[in-house]
């Protein structure tokens, strides 16, 4: 650490946890050690999690729910296992509300789904209106739309403030008494913004109408407590959390999840099929076709241990240190700007800036030179970027074994694109 950190409070041990992170070792370009800052994207893996992977399928690979032999016993053991352990950690009444999907977007797609073949009270139909967000990842926003178009239900959604915020001045006008459902992002992909959930549960809690938070930029970053946001449907993703690609979690209130239909059909999501007719099984399973992501799934579970052994708070206050000096040393690049929250307090650890007129790609291209790895474009939030008027962000986003020296390797390397660009 060197004195420009010294003020840092909160920071993890990040000399021991990288080291369960083999990636993070990787040299790119010319001898360069990787300086990964696209965690937004998708997380580094510790060795932690690479490990079960590998158990699983060296030691206990079988499918699960059908056999009754011992591996098999063991794989469903294994399956079940995860779910308790995801259910503990974002404290759901009960194990039977977490529903494995293969990632956030298909969480929010089974929510959209459940709706439109619902009946009363809960289905949406020509009469009725969602509310969404302009700030949602296009995977909070496709379903909808595709939703509406089917229905005949009307999209509305809540705009954003010059400061990366969501205007709420409106509340009123986009939660009406027709309002069935609100989806929105706890945390912001592209501005990092962290969303005051209350305010907006409040106001749909008065209409009557349902709210699915997208959490997944929440759920690797700080304590998430399904149970203290008072929210109906809950969607996020393994990849993003040191866990897996290929498994993500909708969790849903019990009572929720025994009224609606299920999306997918096929097998293990049934109690009896006949040619004529089927029952379903009881949830999760009647929202769980066919044979799940039993690896990947058990990588979450061990994902889950290693984050709660650090403890989410630990990492929560670690994040919001670097942040906070990203943040600081970023404003001090000349024609930098950044594209939501300056404040450390109400944002998440993406940060994403423009550099002049340099194209983001051209940004991105030059520091992947450096060995730093950022995401660059519209980052899957396109209306975001339609509201600031530009084409593409570059953004920079930190996690648990993202350190100080990083911001300053990220800082070094923009000065370096602009002295590029003359
Ligand atoms: N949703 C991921 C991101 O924001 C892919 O980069």
């Amino acid at each position: 650490m060197t004195s420009a950190h010294q003020g840092l409070s909160g920071l993890l041990d990040t000399e021991a946890i990288r080291k369960d992170f083999p990636l993070l070792d990787r040299v790119v370009h010319d001898g360069k050690k990787i300086v990964y800052l696209d965690s937004a994207a998708t997380s580094q893996k510790p060795r932690q999690v690479l490990d079960a992977l590998n158990q699983y399928y060296e030691r206990h690979n079988a499918n699960v729910h059908r056999g009754v032999y011992t591996v098999a016993e063991e794989a469903t053991a294994l399956y079940e296992g995860a779910r308790d352990k995801v259910a503990a950690f974002i404290n759901a009444p009960s194990r039977d509300e977490v529903i494995f999907t293969k990632n956030a977007s298909e969480s929010l797609n089974l929510v959209a789904n459940m709706l439109g073949w619902a009946d009363e009270p809960y289905r949406v139909d020509h009469e009725t209106e969602i509310a969404i967000t302009e700030m949602e990842h296009h995977s909070n926003i496709v379903p909808w739309q595709l939703l509406a178009q089917r229905t005949g239900a009307k999209l509305k959604w809540f705009g954003l403030t010059d400061d990366g915020r969501l205007d709420l001045s409106n509340i009123e006008e986009v939660i009406t008494e027709k309002t069935k459902i609100v989806s929105f992002t706890l945390v912001s992909n592209l501005l990092g913004t962290i969303n005051p959930v209350e305010t907006i549960i409040r106001r749909a809690q008065e209409v009557g109408a349902l709210v699915c938070i997208d959490a997944s930029q929440a759920a690797p970053h700080m304590v998430l407590d399904v149970q203290a946001l008072q929210a109906d449907f809950v969607a996020f993703t393994g990849h993003k959390m040191c866990g897996p690609t290929g498994i993500g979690v909708l969790w849903g209130r019990q009572e929720l999840l025994e009224d609606l239909p299920p999306f997918l059909g096929g097998g293990e999501m049934i109690e009896t099929v006949s040619m004529h007719s089927s029952t379903y099984a009881p949830a999760p399973h009647k929202f769980e076709a066919g044979t799940p992501p039993i690896a990947q799934a058990v990588g979450l579970g061990a994902a889950v241990d290693y984050l709660s052994a650090i403890g989410m708070e630990n990492i929560a206050r670690h994040e919001h240190a670097i942040t906070e000096y990203a943040v600081r040393r970023l404003q001090e690049v000349p024609d930098l700007r950044i594209i939501g929250p300056t404040t450390a307090e109400d944002r998440g650890a993406a940060i994403s800036f423009t550099l002049g007129d340099i194209h983001p790609h051209d940004v991105g291209q030059v520091l992947d030179e450096e060995g730093i790895a950022v995401r660059v474009g519209h980052h899957c939030a396109r209306p975001v970027c339609l509201r600031y008027g530009i084409p593409a962000t570059t953004r920079a986003s930190f996690y648990l074994y993202s350190t100080p020296a990083e911001v300053d390797a990220l800082v070094a390397g923009l000065e370096h694109v602009r002295n590029f660009f003359g």
